[in-house]
């Protein structure tokens, strides 16, 4: 995945969490092609959910300060998102690598759109408010 104008939300500290959660992604997408240990994608994988755990405590805080009305659903969508990961994350221990491919597309999926998406919303709000 590669970070790009179109995936700017227009809120330079929401911009660099993304930037940083990519290259993360991007670690955890390099150790699956190269056939890395599952222990090894499972502790990358670690790291990319500890960071999105926190970029979605940060984003929340934003919602909350500044009174978004759609972070319920905002929330709920991070939320699932985490649920999956770890899901995900017990499955590689125990799965051979073929699924881990399909599962990096999903999570690199779901990453994108959400920014494209959910947070492109949420930075065009806060990019009028701030
Ligand atoms: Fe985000
Ligand atoms: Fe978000």
């Amino acid at each position: 995945m590669v970070w790009g104008e179109i995936l700017s939300v227009g809120v330079d500290e929401i911009d660099e969490d993304h930037r940083k959660l990519m290259h993360i992604f991007n670690v955890l997408n390099h150790s699956v092609m190269e056939r890395e240990s599952p222990e090894y994608i499972a502790a990358t994988l670690e790291e990319l959910i500890n960071c999105t755990v926190w970029h979605f405590s940060h984003e929340e805080r934003l919602m909350l300060k500044y009174r978004y009305k759609d972070m319920a659903e905002h929330k709920a969508e991070h939320r699932e998102l985490i649920q999956t990961a770890k899901e995900l994350q017990q499955e590689i221990l125990r799965a051979d690598n073929r699924m881990v491919d399909e599962q990096i597309e999903f999570l690199e999926r779901w990453l994108s759109g959400h920014i494209l998406t959910a947070d492109g919303r949420l930075g065009s709000y806060l990019s009028q408010v701030i």
